[in-house]
This record gives structure tokens, sequence and C-alpha cells, in this order.
């Protein structure tokens, strides 16, 4: 209540103190995202006695604090600032577990391919960028070691008794969405075995980038002109496709395609890496980025809050890969980052940012998803001043472990060979859709389509 009266009151207040942001002056970037990471980190609990290392308290999923974690360290990577690499260190060493694969039993009943990765991509980042390896105190596995072993627990996870390939949404049988394959958890492993065959120079990883990016086409989730839908139920044979778009879609197979350039430096992954780019840009208005599924009828989930800041860090991330892409990206992240600056407004350390960039002003709220994402994109127009990634080769220390996991059914061969049987018709028939551009709103708390 306080805080709608505070929203009234405020609205009415003209002169209005936004964070200072200049995207040209990196000390005023630095300190700007150190408030708003201040401010999202007033949320986080798990670093209290009696609390768990790595959890954010209701409303928040599980997924979304390795992906906060994510953030942190790419916030250190980018900034130098490292005030808070000890609660992430403490938050992903505890989460990862023993076996390093993220996958701690108190998380069973609800964790989904695509909330393990979130976890693994603090993990890798945590390598790519020489990230402070865990204290040999802690006996925690090394970041290498825990994006392998969740690799390897996924690879087992391919499943080709339906849709002729691909992960589950969930992982365990007994949870709603186990007969959901979706794009998001296919990407991420996509995104994370490119990383992985970057990182280590070995090709099984490169091998199984290929199949996933292979599958996601053959199924329809990608289309020819680099769309990314949500997913589709099993029970149709993945051909009932759910049409929400999202920015992460985009974004996760966008790096991982950039990364797959960089290793391959194939004309024909340079070509996917441009389309997805030249895709992307559906989720700009005037260079801003937005999410068109639920921002313009304000549906926006409290995971999709943080969807945007994905693409951001993605799209940062895929200039130092396929660097080709670093006039076309930046004047969007750079408007983007001005934009997202102007709604940190917001409470005490007036840095509590809105969700719509596009408004250019704070919207009253204080959630997790929008202030990591308002951090990542303003804290991304730093990329091209810090070093790209490191592998094992260019001076990476992180210690691995190829044979990681939880133990279980070795990885699966790459499957060969598998077509899924999508007509030319079919093809051409989603394409027409595309053509009318119909906008269908799904009932009146639903997502806007863009078919
Ligand atoms: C799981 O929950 C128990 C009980 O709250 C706690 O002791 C344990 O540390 C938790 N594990 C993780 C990985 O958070
Ligand atoms: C981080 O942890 C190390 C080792 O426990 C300690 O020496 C250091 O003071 C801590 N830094 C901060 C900022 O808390
Ligand atoms: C991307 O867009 C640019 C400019 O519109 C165009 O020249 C290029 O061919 C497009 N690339 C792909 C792969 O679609
Ligand atoms: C691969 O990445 C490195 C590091 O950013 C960059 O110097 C190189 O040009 C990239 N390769 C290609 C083919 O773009
Ligand atoms: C390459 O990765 C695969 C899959 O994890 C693993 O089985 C194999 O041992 C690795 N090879 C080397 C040389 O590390």
């Amino acid at each position: 209540m306080l805080l709608r009266i505070w929203h009234i009151l405020y609205t009415f207040i003209v002169v209005v103190q936004a964070i200072d942001y200049d995207v040209d002056d990196p000390d005023s970037i630095k300190a700007a995202c150190h408030s708003i990471a201040r401010q999202m980190l007033t949320h986080y609990t798990g670093n209290q006695p009696g609390d768990n290392p790595g959890n954010l308290p209701d409303p928040y999923y599980w997924w979304e604090a390795g992906a906060m974690f994510t953030a942190l360290v790419e916030y250190w990577y980018l900034t130098s600032d490292d005030t808070w690499n000890n609660i992430t260190t403490q938050g992903i060493t505890w989460q990862a577990g023993p076996s390093g694969s993220f996958m701690p039993a108190n998380q069973t009943r609800t964790e989904g391919n695509d909330d393990q990765s979130f976890w693994a991509f603090a993990a890798m980042s945590a390598a790519e960028r020489n990230f402070p390896d865990p204290p040999p105190s802690s006996g925690s596995p090394g970041w290498l070691a825990m994006a392998q072993a969740v690799f390897n627990t996924q690879a087992a996870r391919w499943d080709t008794s339906t849709c002729n390939g691909g992960l589950r949404w969930q992982i365990f049988t007994f949870n709603n969405g186990w007969t959901y394959k979706n794009t998001i958890s296919n990407g991420c492993f996509f995104n994370l075995a490119a990383r992985l065959a970057k990182y280590t120079g070995n090709s099984t990883y490169a091998d199984w980038a290929d199949t996933v990016w292979d599958w996601t086409g053959e199924v329809g989730f990608m289309t020819d002109t680099y769309r990314f839908w949500d997913g589709a139920d099993v029970s149709s044979g993945c051909e009932d496709w759910n049409y929400i778009e999202w920015t992460y879609n985009t974004g996760v197979y966008l790096l991982g395609a950039a990364v797959m350039y960089n290793l391959t430096e194939s004309p024909v992954w340079k070509a996917r890496t441009e389309g997805i780019l030249n895709a992307s840009f559906v989720f700009f208005q005037d260079d801003v980025m937005y999410e068109r599924a639920c921002e313009p009828v304000n549906t926006c989930q409290v995971d999709q809050r943080s969807f945007k800041g994905y693409l951001a860090r993605w799209m940062a991330a895929t200039t130092q890969m396929a660097p080709f892409t670093y006039d076309l990206v930046m004047p969007k992240l750079r408007a983007s980052a001005k934009a997202a600056a102007e709604t940190c407004t917001g409470g005490e350390l007036q840095a509590t940012c809105g969700l719509k960039w596009t408004d250019r002003k704070w919207d009253g709220m204080d959630d997790v998803g929008i202030q990591m994402a308002a951090l990542e994109v303003m804290q991304s127009t730093l990329i091209s001043r810090v070093d790209p990634p490191v592998t094992q080769d260019t001076g990476g220390t992180s210690k691995g472990n190829p044979a990681g996991g939880e133990p279980g059914p070795a990885p699966a061969p790459v499957p060969e060979g598998l077509r899924l049987e999508i007509t030319k018709a079919d093809r051409a028939g989603a394409g027409m859709m595309t053509v009318m551009l119909s906008m269908i709103v799904i009932g009146s708390t639903g997502w806007m389509v863009y078919e």
C-alpha cells in the first residue's frame, strides 16, 4: 500500500533523479551498475545465517538465483569490482554440490534441464572469465568441472524415444512438463556444448552442438528465418508448436552459433549467427529492447521479467566471439542500456529499475529479474573494454573433469541421421502464417503471439 502511494506521489514529481549513466564514460557505467547490483542483492538472503547459500526467497525460483550469480560473475569481469565475489563463489559451489552437477535434492520437485543450465552458465562464465577458483578448503569441483558435469548429465538425457531427439523440459517423470520439449532447455544445452568445445577443444562437445542445432531446426522450434517458438508437447510428436517467442531463446542460440563460428570459422556458422542476429531485431523498438510477448499486454510473469537481461548478456558475448557483429549489436545495446538506466529512479538508492525500458520510467516495482536485466544491459556496454573469454590454451586455469556428473548412464552416442518427417508443405504453411502477421492475444491474461 505504501509502495502504491509512493508510486502515485512519485508520478507527480516532475524532477526525477535518474541514476547517472553515461554510456561513453566507463566510470559512470561502473558506478551505476554497482548501485543496481546492490539494490538487486537487497533481495538475497542466502548469505544470512540459517539460510541456504544460493537461494532467493519466494517468489523467485531456484534457477533465477543461478542467473543472478552469472550476472555477478560477468559484473566482476566487466567492472573489476569484487564486492560480491565471495557470496557468488559460496552460492555457486553450494548449489553445485560435491558432484558439481547442480542437482541438489531440495530442488528435485521442480528442477528442469533449463534450470540446471542456468546454474551451469554461472560456472561456465566463471571458467571463461578466470573468476577466482573455489577455495581448496571447500572441496568443490572447479568451474569447468561443473559445466562438464551438467553437460554429461544432460547428454545422457537426450531422448530419441519421442520427436526423434531433444531434451525434455523436466528431468523427472513425476513433474509437470515432463511431456514438453522446450526450446530453452535445448538451446541451453547447445550453448553450453559450444562453449565447452571452444574452451577445451574437445570435439565431442562440438558434435553435440551440431546435433542439437540440427534437431532444433528439424523439429520446427527454429524456423528457416531464425525465429524460435517456445516448444511443443511430445504427444503431438512436437508438431503442435507453442508459438510464443522469448528474447532468451534467440539469445541462447545466438551466442552458441557465434561460438561455433569462432571455433570452426565456417561460413555456415557465420550465416547462422548473422541470421539469428537479424531476426533478433524484432525485440527492439527504436533500438530499445522489449519483451514483446508480454510487455505490451502487461502479463510478464516473475521469470519472464528477467529474460531481456540474457539476450543483452549473450549479444555482448557474441561481439567477442564474432567481431563482425559488433557494429550491428552495439547501437542496440547502448540505446537499450540508456533507456534501462532511465527507469532506475526508484527506492532509497534511487537505483530500483522498471520493467519496460521503452517507457523510460520506473513502474513502482522492485523485482530481482527486472533489476538483473537492467544490470546486464547496463554493464554489457563495457564489453569492448575487456578481453575475450579464455580457453584452456589461452590462460584458462579452471580445473575440469570430462567424466564428471551424477553417476548414471554414460553420455549417449551422438545420434546420426535422425530426420524428422517435417514436409516442405508444413514449412510453407508456417511461412504463410508469418506473412499474415496475425497478432493473437491468447486469453485476456495470456501472451502476445506474432504468427
Ligand atoms: C536443502 O535443505 C536443507 C534443509 O533446509 C538444508 O540443510 C540444505 O543445506 C539444503 N541444500 C541446499 C543445496 O541448499
Ligand atoms: C572474501 O573471502 C576471503 C577468504 O575467506 C576473505 O579473506 C575476504 O576478506 C573476503 N572478502 C570480502 C569482500 O568479504
Ligand atoms: C541480415 O541483414 C542484412 C541487412 O538487412 C542483410 O544484408 C543480410 O543478408 C542478412 N543476413 C542474413 C543471414 O539473413
Ligand atoms: C574469435 O574470437 C577471437 C577473440 O575475440 C577473435 O579475435 C577472433 O577474430 C574470432 N574469430 C573469428 C573468426 O571471428
Ligand atoms: C571429451 O568429452 C567427452 C564427453 O564428455 C569425454 O567422454 C571425453 O573423455 C573427452 N575427451 C578428452 C580427451 O578429454
